[in-house]
């Protein structure tokens, strides 16, 4: 049953004739230093283009990133004062000063250290998901073209993007979706009581996250490193959500090593 819907997802896709790409793979020594080439290519883009209009994540591995662009900021190597930051997803619902909540994220890694152009983020309070999802849609229409996307990739063998899982369709726009049991269990423990962990999420989707003219995907740590090959290198389908990037022409893909080791 479940093989019959892979495959038929794997053929619509080749009937579509997708073009695939061999995306930029680049395997950092450490953490830190993903975390340098990280924030390097958001200051790039920010001190070429002070305009632009990035897609940012949240999760343990951008902290660093966060933090070398807060001190870039205070040297003065970087304004972020008319740069456009929009993430890529919140839990839903959750108050937005919730301390787990991806808002308080944001203000205590960035956007409470920085003066930023614009800074949008689901509303995990609004009291409609589904309305909430097309608020955040209509926001991000009138932002595109978006010119990097900064995204991180699920633990384990969720190989979710956003809160894109497993099932997720490539065509796929912003949207209330449930969270997949096994992104609950590692999630949870970010929540000080791990029962509070909300039952679903508001994410950007799969065709959001290819719409950036540029993408980079962050991964650390050996809880990545099963994911990250199997969507460098298995079927592309949405039974890896990630593994859709491979359809973007300019994806770069900065790893650790552990989060490296299993590339075949
Ligand atoms: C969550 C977010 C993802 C993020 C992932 C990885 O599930 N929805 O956007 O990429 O966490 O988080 P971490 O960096 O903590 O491993």
């Amino acid at each position: 049953m479940v093989k019959d819907a892979k495959d038929r997802d794997y053929q619509s896709h080749q009937e579509r004739e997708l073009p695939i790409y061999v995306p930029e793979v680049l395997i950092f020594e450490t953490p830190d230093e993903v975390d340098a080439y990280a924030a390097s290519r958001v200051i790039r883009q920010i001190t070429t283009h002070p305009a632009s209009s990035l897609t940012v994540p949240t999760g343990n591995t951008p902290t660093g990133m966060y933090e070398r662009l807060v001190a870039a900021n205070s040297n003065g190597e970087v304004d972020f004062s008319q740069a456009t930051f929009i993430n890529l997803d919140e839990y839903y619902p959750i108050s937005p000063d919730h301390p787990s909540s991806y808002t308080e994220y944001m203000k205590r890694n960035f956007t409470g250290r920085v003066k930023v152009g614009e800074w949008h983020i689901p509303n995990g309070a609004a009291p409609d998901p589904e309305s909430e999802a097309r608020r955040y849609a209509d926001l991000l229409a009138q932002r595109q073209p978006i010119d990097l996307a900064v995204i991180g990739i699920g633990p384990g063998t969720t190989c979710h993007i956003g809160f894109n899982e497993k099932g997720s369709s490539i065509d796929s726009g912003v949207r209330y979706a449930p969270l997949a049991s096994e992104t609950q269990a590692v999630n949870a423990q970010l929540f000080d009581d791990p029962a509070e962990i909300p039952a679903g999420t508001l994410t950007q989707g799969i065709a959001d996250i290819l719409g950036a003219r540029q993408i980079l995907l962050l991964a650390k740590g050996p809880s990545k490193a099963w994911g990250i090959n199997r969507t460098l290198k298995g079927l592309i389908s949405s039974d890896a959500p990630a593994s859709f990037l491979r359809h973007h022409p300019r994806v770069t893909f900065a790893l650790d090593k552990e989060s490296a080791r299993y590339i075949r």
